[in-house]
């Protein structure tokens, strides 16, 4: 079908903060053993750190990096992770249940980041533990007096302070399977508390309280007002978890999952609203999207292994799905989507990062690859600098069980000083769509196409896999510029990214 859209930088929706192309790091099944970390791995460094993995995470292009849960901090002790390595407990990981070494912690998780060249955002546990817990972490993270804590610090050979900016005020409390699960006012209140206090030791940090898990838990909405309702004056960020999957094989109504992510953010947007309305604010609390994916959740509650009462695996496969094709280009969407409100979605964190619901998968002893969702995330992150701008779309529409008739083009922009680039998806599992864009607005003389990426493949559930690691990848797309139009073929289920300059 024949759809037009047009390139206006006067539909400014706001500068990009870096932040939105953020990774989260979990210690959950192999991600950081035999993940991130293999000692004996031939590319290992010297503190064991696959060299592979890392090359990896950069060309990823990810910013902030979520640590360590998830699930897991709900139940962690921080001071288990620190000190001589050999004297640290192991402890059992209720959320996962797994055996937790402790050979990685704060300070060996730093150096890792140190390589891969991303921020540090820690999350605090509010489930087991408090605000005295909390303060302690931040006086040894990031206080720069002498303290028994930051002499601590000095002595495990951080003299400096790690000095995080973002910290998250706990992870998932409204969900009844996390560790310490509270009502809304009970967290609303712990968390109000642990942020005072913590600012109170450095007023520089920025704050996450927790919003729902998902958009279909039953709490959803009281929840984010409860909440806000006691941290509103508080905290910088409202959290956001969203899961996606292809549900019965019905490849269209996955395809709207970035309509339901857009839903998702308008809801939270005027909900903590309409708390600063109460209360005659002018503040505007932010979205941290610090958990969102493709993520076959279903299929995992279905398969997943029962353990004996004594067996408490060490780093075990967990949530290793497999993309494809389909995936990507849903994952792409929902990267459209988060740029699509770029201005109040100011942080996110792609859920996860290697081996556990990854762009990145390893194999112990082995190679490491892309998944099909390596490709729009590293492209997005890369391409989408300086300010996010609305693209109007006239397309078809395709149908969806949930929200009516969802468009079936759905495309953003971004603008920066050396010029523009252009994310697009076709939703439609039938139809190809050739997309015009008007690009007269932006005093298109001389603008042409200098990168053209498609995602595409005929077979939707092609992936790479470890017999395969290179099945699917990026192609040209075929997009030009004539008379001031740019061009764009998108075939069915398909994303891509247009640069033009
Ligand atoms: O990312 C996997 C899990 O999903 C996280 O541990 C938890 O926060 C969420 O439910």
């Amino acid at each position: 079908t024949d759809t037009t859209a047009r390139l206006d930088p006067y539909l400014e929706i706001a500068p990009i903060d870096r932040r939105i192309f953020g990774g989260f790091v979990e210690h959950l099944g192999r991600h950081i053993y035999d993940g991130i970390f293999e000692p004996g791995h031939p590319t290992a460094d010297e503190n064991g750190f696959r060299q592979d993995v890392i090359d990896l995470v950069r060309e990823l292009g990810v910013s902030t990096i979520r640590y360590p849960g998830g699930n897991f901090v709900s139940g962690y002790r921080w001071e288990d992770g620190i000190g001589p390595v050999d004297e640290r407990p192991r402890r059992l990981d209720l959320a996962w249940h797994a055996t937790e070494t402790n050979r990685i912690g704060l300070h060996e998780f730093q150096q890792w980041l140190d390589a891969v060249g991303s921020d540090l955002m820690l999350a605090v546990n509010l489930g087991t533990r408090g605000t005295a817990e909390a303060l302690d972490l931040l006086e040894y993270a990031n206080t720069i007096v002498p303290t028994a804590w930051t002499e601590r610090r000095a002595a495990n050979g951080h003299p400096e302070p790690f000095a995080v900016k973002m910290w998250c005020l706990g992870n998932e409390m409204d969900g009844p399977w996390q560790l310490g699960h509270r009502n809304a006012e009970d967290y609303g209140k712990l968390a109000s508390r642990t942020a005072k206090a913590m600012r109170q030791l450095d007023p520089s940090i920025e704050l996450v309280a927790c919003g729902s898990s998902g958009r279909t838990m039953p709490t959803f909405g009281s929840w984010e007002r409860e909440v806000l309702q006691h941290t509103f004056d508080d905290v910088d960020f409202i959290s956001c978890h969203a899961y996606y999957q292809e549900r019965d094989g019905d490849a269209q109504e996955f395809l709207t999952s970035g309509e339901d992510m857009a839903r998702f953010i308008a809801s939270v947007v005027a909900t903590a609203d309409h708390v600063a309305a109460e209360r005659g604010s002018d503040k505007r609390i932010m979205i941290s999207f610090d958990e969102w994916n493709v993520w076959y959740l279903d299929r995992w509650e279905a398969q997943q292994k029962q353990y004996g009462a004594d067996e408490w695996p060490i780093a075990p496969r967990q949530l290793e799905d497999s993309y494809s094709a389909l995936d990507a280009v849903v994952f792409g969407d929902l990267m459209i989507t988060l740029l699509q409100h770029a201005d109040r979605v100011r942080s996110a964190s792609l859920a996860q990062l290697v081996n556990v619901i990854a762009p990145i998968m390893t194999e112990p002893g082995g190679p490491t690859w892309r998944q099909t969702t390596f490709f729009p995330f590293s492209l997005t992150s890369r391409l989408a600098q300086g300010r996010a701008v609305r693209v109007p779309v006239t397309a078809g529409t395709v149908p969806s069980a949930r929200f009516g008739d969802v468009a079936a083009v759905n495309a953003v922009a971004t603008i920066d000083n050396d010029g523009a680039t252009l994310f697009l998806v076709n939703r439609s599992v039938s139809d190809a769509a050739t997309v015009r864009v008007d690009l007269s607005p932006l005093g298109a003389a001389g603008l042409a196409v200098v990168e053209a990426h498609l995602l595409h493949e005929d077979d939707l559930a092609a992936a790479n896999t470890l017999e395969d690691t290179d099945r699917v990848g990026i192609r040209r797309a075929d997009a030009r510029v004539t008379d001031a139009e740019l061009t764009v073929a998108l075939p069915p289920v398909s994303w891509a990214a247009i640069r033009l300059g």
